[in-house]
């Protein structure tokens, strides 16, 4: 695959590019060696997600040109305080940049990243991108580290919650799309901020599932899984991309010369900012391969990476090492150049306060338009999980009864990463429901944490026991999930379950709505709850848009990017597997059962459980059906660069409007590596009226067919390949073949 990098000045024209890379010479130039190594300083003013912090005082290190750029400012005022201090009282007078985590909205909050790609709607991934970073840029911020693009298979991870999914594909469509909602056409202009693509690379790879844990992956896993939604954001010309906390290859990927400058920069030709993640470089002592700090920042500098976030390894170790000549000057030249070329792209040389103004900053936060900008993503992203008996949707003249704390709770709707968010901003479900159902009846029924005490249950079980139906709110307090929130245990915690069990005993039938930020283990639930909704955390219009799907106003049209496990056990479960050598999916045995002889033994699979989960990527459920007819293939042979169209009728056969995501898999039959079970490589949502139908093309061409073969090349093999189309990765409708040759 031919990586289609876009650097950040190529956004511009020509006259203002040779402008921006003029004024760039001149300051790499004239600055002293002292004032370019602190230009690649960059400091915390504000909360911390670490303990290791450099040891500096903001206001003075800016004066005394010992800081190029400053993380989790208080507020404008602050901002603008720190920015006077930098162009006004230091001897360069070189404006400062300022960055926040802008995760999934800055004041508006929306769905949590994982949600928002439920969405498998890249548009609603750009619109979010695009809010934020009008909110944020007019709050003093122009750079933001996100999107997170780390492909993850393993739930129990809780930054699951701030990237988009399991899948290299879908995850790579989304973060294009958030990349470009951050950075707009035009970095300079005062709605856009500088997006940072994030960890590089492999973090989601954490063994076990818990953070901060070793990662150890192969080349080919590294370029098949984690690259390449890495290489979508280079192709939406994102302008920084943050080191991972782990290693690659035993050498964290701070100071690992073979990501950063050989893959990322030589191979893949990125040309703009790496910034290390939080002490990251200090942390090579840690890992065991720094003997001190010295050390670390020579490093991480002849690896390529640009910036130390709070580490303090450049500001006090690279003065000393290109005095005594261990490390050449023109390693730091190109670092601050990447640097200041940012500075100069976000237009800062032309007016260091443009981000400052506070006019804007009354105008452009928080608007009418940006919540319901929140609102429509969050409806986007709701998965039915199932609706047994078209439970829902809920009809508004019933007795509904709602239960569960956090169908009342501000602050967890907002999820983890909420930047500016202000619970006081929130709608609840309890809030909506209580506006919009006559009957409507709320007890807690359990904390949000999800306990449960005698009195709660017996309450709630009254309460529901003379409902027509019960929306029952379950799930994980925000702060379960995100950084430093690895569970071992994925199921709703505390008594949740008893809680649930009691409730379906009173008979009247119960839908649950599930807020989390990662996948759970609901096997239990699953078999005993009619309906399930799960609405991860939907942001500041919670209320409005779980109300929408709950009482059918928008059908629910979100497909899961990452798969539920039946168990724990299951983990790492997803669908783009490859095969074994004694694969049991195609052996004629019943898995739920255990063995009862050697053809049902020696199997890959487990004596106690099935192999497939819970619930599959790509599964959600709608309020109508759809049908699937007429897939074709316009070629039976195709060579190199030909176009394959995969057509396909898709028809509403129900009686209500409704959003089909259609899903196309290819599996390449014999490869010179083992290659996946199946693996997307095109989907699009259709939104069709009841008994409407649609033909959906999709064009496949020869980079959908390569992989990294065993010559080491992204190469398409020639042979046979099957096509897959259908509505989830465990519900093809149909499979058709094709022959590629070279
Ligand atoms: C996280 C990053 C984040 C940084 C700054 C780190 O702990 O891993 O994702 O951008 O803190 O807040």
């Amino acid at each position: 695959m031919e990586a289609q990098t876009r650097s950040l000045l190529e956004h511009f024209s020509s006259e203002r590019r040779a402008e921006i890379e003029e004024h760039v010479e001149t300051l790499v130039s004239e600055l002293t060696l002292e004032q370019k190594v602190g230009q690649l300083n960059l400091l915390n003013a504000d909360f911390a997600t670490g303990t290791a912090v450099a040891d500096m005082d903001i206001q003075q290190g800016i004066i005394d040109g010992d800081i190029g750029s400053v993380l989790n400012f208080e507020n404008l005022e602050e901002a603008r305080t720190f920015q006077e201090l930098a162009v006004e009282e230091s001897d360069h007078g070189v404006p400062l940049m300022l960055a926040l985590d802008v995760i999934h909205g800055y004041r508006t909050i929306f769905p949590i990243p994982l949600g928002e790609a439920a969405s498998w709607n890249p548009k609603m991934a750009e619109l979010s991108a695009r809010v934020a970073a009008t909110e944020a840029a007019a709050d003093g911020v122009q750079w933001t580290f996100a999107p997170s693009v780390d492909v993850s298979r393993d739930p129990r991870w809780g930054r699951v919650m701030e990237a988009a999914g399991e899948d290299p594909y879908l995850s790579g469509e989304i973060s294009n799309a958030r990349v470009r909602g951050f950075q707009g056409d035009d970095l300079s202009a005062d709605d856009t901020i500088l997006a940072c693509a994030k960890h590089y690379i492999g973090y989601g790879a954490s063994k076990a599932g818990r953070e901060y844990n070793t990662v150890d992956i192969s080349e080919t896993n590294l370029r098949e899984i984690h690259l390449p939604p890495f290489e979508a954001c280079l192709e939406a010309g994102v302008g920084s991309v943050m080191n991972a906390f782990n290693l690659y290859e035993r050498i964290p990927a701070s100071s690992n010369e073979a990501l950063v400058s050989d893959l990322l920069r030589a191979e893949l030709g990125f040309e703009d900012l790496v910034v290390s993640d939080w002490d990251s470089f200090g942390e090579l002592g840690e890992h065991g391969v720094a003997g001190n700090l010295r050390e670390a920042a020579r490093a991480c500098i002849e690896a390529g990476s640009d910036i130390d976030m709070v580490s303090g390894a450049y500001a006090t170790e690279l003065v000393g090492l290109v005095e005594d000549d261990i490390i050449d000057e023109s390693l730091v030249d190109e670092a601050v150049r990447r640097l200041l070329t940012v500075k100069g792209a976000l237009g800062l040389f032309e007016d260091p306060y443009r981000y400052f103004d506070e006019e804007r900053q009354s105008q452009r936060i928080l608007t009418d338009e940006h919540r319901e900008a929140a609102r429509e993503v969050a409806r986007e992203s709701q998965v039915l999980l199932k609706n047994e008996g078209d439970l829902l949707p809920l009809d508004d003249s019933e007795e509904v009864a709602l239960v569960g704390g956090l169908a009342d709770s501000a602050t967890d709707m907002l999820g983890a990463w909420r930047a500016e968010g202000d619970p006081d901003d929130v709608t609840t479900l309890r809030t909506t429901l209580t506006d919009r159902i006559e009957n409507l009846a709320y007890v807690e029924g359990c904390d949000r944490d999800g306990s449960v005490s005698d009195e709660q249950l017996e309450t709630a079980v009254e309460t529901v026991t003379s409902a027509d139906i019960a929306v029952v709110a379950v799930g994980e307090r925000y702060s379960r999930s995100g950084e430093a929130a690895s569970r071992a245990h994925i199921d709703l915690p505390g008594e949740q379950r008893a809680l649930l069990k009691a409730l379906i005993e009173t008979e009247t039938p119960v839908a649950a709505v599930l807020f989390n930020g990662r996948p759970l283990a609901i096997n239990w639930e699953a078999e005993h709850v009619p309906a399930i909704l799960e609405a991860w955390f939907p942001g500041l219009e919670a209320g409005p848009a779980i109300a929408d799907v709950l009482l059918g106003e928008y059908n629910p049209s979100g497909r899961l990017p990452m798969t539920f496990p039946i168990t724990e056990g299951q983990i790492p479960i997803y669908y783009n597997r490859l095969r074994t050598g004694r694969p049991a999916e195609d052996a004629d045995v019943d898995l739920t059962e255990p063995p009862t002889g050697p053809a049902e033994k020696y199997l890959s699979r487990y004596l106690d459980i099935p192999n497939e989960p819970l619930y599959a990527f790509g599964h959600g459920e709608s309020y109508t059906t759809f049908a699937y007819t007429d897939v074709s293939l316009d070629a039976a042979v195709v060579s190199t660069d030909e176009t394959l169209s995969v057509d396909v009728t898709v028809e509403n056969t129900g009686d209500r409007a409704g959003t089909e995501v259609v899903q196309v898999y290819i599996n390449d039959l014999v490869g010179s590596r083992a290659r996946p079970v199946k693996e997307l490589v095109g989907f699009e949502n259709v939104v069709l009226d009841a008994g409407e139908s649609a033909t959906v093309s999709f064009e496949l061409t020869t980079a959908d067919l390569e992989f990294w073969t065993a010559d080491e090349e992204y190469a398409a093999e020639p042979g046979e390949f099957e096509v897959q189309v259908g509505h989830a990765a465990d519900n093809v409708t149909a499979i058709k073949t094709f022959e590629f040759v070279e």
